[in-house]
């Protein structure tokens, strides 16, 4: 990468979408018709959501701030348990407050993202088997047609299914979130027809919006073999494929845009492979000394020019609709996002067509099955008092939203 000059500014491309991203159930609180409200009660996770950030009524607020913090683009999900509690019922206030939601953050001038599915569903919906029946994917179809209908006006990026790989791995393979099926046949179902699902959402959206910009956010990791090693080299080539390209090898030609959630490192060196490690070698990220977040997550802001590169040849405008670190005390997340975007700046510097960063996440929130503990927030939340407070990061990220640039010195 270039070296910035001392003061160097790094500017980012005209009408650059600088936001923040969050998903209904995670924040909204209450979410008590879907399958997720169902499993934490019987004892899933670590800890029930409960009214988690109560966001469903402090919107307002919340957008408030997003503003103060001059987010240009925020993306949030709509909950098809609470628009469809039970099958063929639609819940029309439901639908009403989904529209001033939208409408706040028009009226502030922040574009919107909105994503149709992000890892819950109406309980009923999860009882009929959910995406494992190819049967059930009309029930999916119905309500996005709905929404196009109900929100289209209001709604400036379509995501219609966050990170099918992450959500079949946890929910069909490691079996650590609901239906908690270790099936690698329903995990292969399941894939095929969120496929499936993605496809006809998007025809539908645009039956329904002609110029509508429809896409989904897709979990996009790197995958190093160190060392030159040809099994690791192989393994980490049939990974990458796995779990970075089969998707949207399945969805070719039905996105507007390309959504990246960039989180993860991974590597299949031969130590790695072999466990080595295990006994007392160093492992990879212990000799490039990645710095490790809350929940063990080796930083790596590489990685986001990695991937990006990797992305170019497919000729999509890209947005990256995550990017964020677990960590309560705010010590890692400043520098965290200054080398991510210094890296993505140097992306579009070598031609890749970003157009958005969305940061994970606006406020702490329901970490899913590890409960309210990690915080990945810009906006520190009080569970006993629901009092936001602004991060130090965020007001690092604030400026550089504000100045389309970040100024190094
Ligand atoms: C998910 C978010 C989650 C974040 C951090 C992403 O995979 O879309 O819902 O909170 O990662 O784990």
């Amino acid at each position: 990468m270039k070296k910035a000059s001392k003061k160097q500014k790094l500017v980012f491309p005209k009408n650059f979408l600088w936001g923040a991203a969050t998903a209904a159930h995670q924040v909204e609180g209450n979410n008590i018709h879907s399958d997720w409200w169902e499993w934490e009660k019987g004892g899933g996770g670590t800890e029930p959501s409960g009214i988690a950030c109560d966001h469903y009524h402090r919107f307002e607020e919340d957008f408030r701030l997003a503003k103060e913090l001059h987010h240009n683009a925020h993306r949030l999900s709509i909950e098809w348990a609470r628009i469809e509690p039970e099958e063929g019922k639609w819940n029309e206030e439901v639908i009403q407050h989904y529209q001033e939601v939208l409408k706040s953050l028009h009226n502030k001038g922040i574009k919107t993202f909105v994503t149709l599915f992000h890892f819950t569903l109406p309980l009923w919906f999860a009882q009929k088997g959910g995406f494992e029946e190819k049967e059930n994917l009309k029930y999916f179809d119905r309500y996005v047609d709905r929404m196009a209908y109900h929100l289209g006006d209001l709604v400036d990026f379509w995501i219609t299914i966050n990170e099918p790989s992450v959500y079949v791995g946890s929910s069909y393979l490691g079996g650590y979130w609901p239906p908690q099926k270790k099936n690698f046949l329903k995990l292969i179902q399941v894939y095929l027809n969120l496929a499936r699902t993605h496809r006809s959402a998007y025809k539908s959206i645009h039956n329904i919006k002609k110029d509508a910009q429809v896409g989904m956010a897709m979990n996009i990791s790197t995958f190093h073999s160190f060392g030159g090693y040809l099994p690791g080299m192989i393994v980490s080539k049939i990974a990458k494929f796995l779990a970075n390209d089969s998707f949207y090898f399945l969805t070719r030609d039905y996105h507007d845009f390309l959504g990246i959630n960039y989180y993860f490192f991974h590597n299949f060196s031969l130590k790695d492979l072999f466990l080595l490690k295990k006994i007392g070698l160093k492992s990879i990220e212990e000799t490039m000394m990645l710095k490790r977040s809350d929940l063990g997550w080796p930083i790596y802001p590489q990685g986001i020019y990695e991937v990006l590169m990797d992305l170019k040849h497919r000729h999509l405008p890209i947005y990256i609709t995550e990017n964020g670190v677990a960590d309560v005390q705010d010590k890692h997340r400043e520098n965290f996002i200054l080398n991510h975007l210094q890296w993505l700046h140097q992306a579009i510097e070598e031609g890749v067509d970003v157009r958005g960063y969305l940061h994970w996440t606006l406020m702490d929130n329901y970490e899913w099955a590890f409960g309210f503990k990690p915080r990945f927030g810009l906006i520190e939340i009080d569970y006993k008092t629901q009092k936001r407070t602004i991060r130090k990061s965020a007001l690092t990220y604030a400026k550089i939203c504000q100045e389309n640039a970040i100024l190094l010195e």
